[in-house]
């Protein structure tokens, strides 16, 4: 191999897969997504996160990042931001079909089916790309044998962040195997920074009650409904805070109850 070739080998370190990039989609100069093949002994619950990296240094940066496909895909997808100094996300941007992308063999998280007690709707609340664990979520018919009703809620600042989203849904509603489990799930979009039909983020809308009667829903009750949240740490807090003030209780893997939360991935 030429010097150029091998000038970025470094050893990969222990507990982590080499895999190798399938597929990259660059949805806007903020956003993009791409998969990765998937190990065969790794296995994980829908709405999990994972720590992923990059093989370019004798010790790589690693992130958490949702990931974004169902537990039974045989790809992983990952939906990603892209920062321009991000320790990861400056590299990882510029990933191409074949490149190497390393992941840690332990996936873990709280937004996932077992941490809520069961209920009738349920409503996934996400900013940006906070939108990555329900990507995953919305695609397992597990998901659908739990609620009656799921309603995925995405706020972002112009209507082009919102696109990952739709096109999800869309191909999510017209597949031949899941559209028909998908026939109860329903997106909810707003943009906080450009005209578009629905406008405001979600906290604003849920308290001047524009979200319920937009979607046609009596208010949050923790008799019906549960909760996931997924962005950045302040719209967690106050999107906690508003379910809170509903009534419902933070739960955990091993203490289940009527909404859970997750920190999106940032830089
Ligand atoms: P806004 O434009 O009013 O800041 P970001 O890309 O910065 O993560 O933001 C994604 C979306 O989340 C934006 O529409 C943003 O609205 C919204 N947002 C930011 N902070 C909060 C918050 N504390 N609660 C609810 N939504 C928020």
């Amino acid at each position: 191999a030429s010097t150029e070739e091998t000038k970025n080998e470094f050893p990969i370190p222990a507990g982590v897969f080499e895999q190798t990039v399938t597929s990259v989609e660059h949805f806007t100069d903020r956003l993009f997504k791409f998969r990765i093949s998937r190990p065969s002994s790794f296995r994980f619950r829908s709405g999990e996160f994972v720590m992923i990296g990059l093989p370019n240094a004798e010790k790589p940066v690693f992130r958490a990042y949702s990931i974004a496909s169902p537990s039974w895909d045989e790809e992983i997808e990952f939906y990603s931001i892209k920062v321009p100094d991000g320790p990861l996300t400056e590299h990882l941007q510029k990933v191409k079909v074949g490149d190497t992308v390393l992941m840690r063999k332990k996936p873990t998280g709280t937004l996932v089916n077992d941490a809520l007690l069961s209920g009738k709707r349920l409503w996934m609340f996400s900013t940006g790309t906070g939108i990555a664990p329900f990507a995953s979520l919305i695609r397992d018919p597990e998901t659908f044998e739990k609620f009656d009703e799921v309603i995925l809620t995405h706020t972002c600042r112009d209507v082009a962040e919102l696109n990952y989203g739709k096109e999800l849904v869309a191909q999510l509603k017209n597949d031949p195997l899941c559209g028909e489990f998908a026939q109860g799930l329903r997106h909810y979009c707003t943009t906080t920074r450009e005209d578009y039909p629905f406008q405001g983020r979600i906290t604003d809308l849920m308290a001047s009650g524009k979200v319920f009667d937009d979607l046609g829903l009596p208010p949050i009750s923790p008799e019906i409904d549960r909760g996931m949240i997924c962005g950045s740490m302040e719209m967690l807090r106050d999107t906690k805070a508003a379910l809170e003030s509903f009534g419902l209780v933070e739960g955990a893997n091993n203490r289940p109850d009527t909404f859970v939360v997750e920190r999106a991935f940032v830089d």
